[in-house]
């Protein structure tokens, strides 16, 4: 049996990581590998609810409380869909995880780093990423990605953005083994060919 695998995609709102995450399901399907694609927040059941709350809640939600529910919906994440499937010896594929949690609640709302880490911790259980891929796109084109029709966390501003980008090139410079980052303005076949280069290593095939 396979050694499961756990890869992460990350980088701003409209940085093009979803649209890459299934071309590498297909990829990877074709190789002959089992694949489990979820996402946070809201991979599916309870996150689903979790996912609505923090996408489109139009009241007051405080910093730490949206922290939290990002934290509750990964623990949920992590315990039923991603654990049981490395377990399997499956390569689960996740959009989203602990490195958002940073890049948006800590470098981009200023929570503090070292507790944000810690939470994450927690929250995984201390179950790492063995690759993230970060897709770094500037802010004005994932704006422009991203449209009129923005979610509670896209309407947060460019100067907020801007600090979530930046964040993400510091988690890369600080993980230099785990995280790698993407120049996701190139054309879709030009970045699938940039995953595939990373995948290919991580797997040696
Ligand atoms: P989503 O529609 O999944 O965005 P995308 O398609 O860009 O992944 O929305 C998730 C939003 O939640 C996105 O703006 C990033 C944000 N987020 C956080 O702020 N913290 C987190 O821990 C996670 C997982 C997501």
């Amino acid at each position: 049996m396979n050694k499961g695998l756990f890869i992460t995609f990350e980088g701003a709102d409209g940085c093009g990581k979803t649209t890459q995450i299934r071309m590498l399901k297909d990829y990877l399907e074709n190789a002959g590998y089992e694949v489990v694609l979820t996402r946070e927040p809201g991979a599916k059941g309870l996150g689903e609810k979790v996912r609505e709350i923090l996408l489109n809640y139009d009241g007051i939600v405080s910093d730490r409380c949206e922290s939290f529910l990002f934290l509750a919906d990964r623990a949920q994440n992590i315990d039923t869909i991603v654990v049981p499937a490395i377990k399997e010896g499956k390569i689960v594929l996740c959009d989203r995880h602990i490195d958002s949690t940073v890049a948006y609640q800590g470098y981009g709302r200023g929570l503090d780093l070292e507790r944000i880490n810690m939470l994450n911790r927690l929250a995984t259980d201390g179950k790492m990423p063995d690759l993230t891929l970060v897709f770094d796109i500037d802010v004005e084109t994932s704006m422009q990605r991203v449209g009129k029709n923005k979610d509670r966390m896209e309407s947060a501003g460019i100067e907020f953005h801007n600090k979530v980008r930046n964040g993400y090139l510091e988690i890369a410079k600080l993980n230099p083994e785990r995280v790698k980052v993407i120049n996701g303005s190139e054309s879709i076949e030009k970045v699938f060919e940039n995953v595939k280069n990373l995948i290919n290593k991580t797997l040696h095939i």
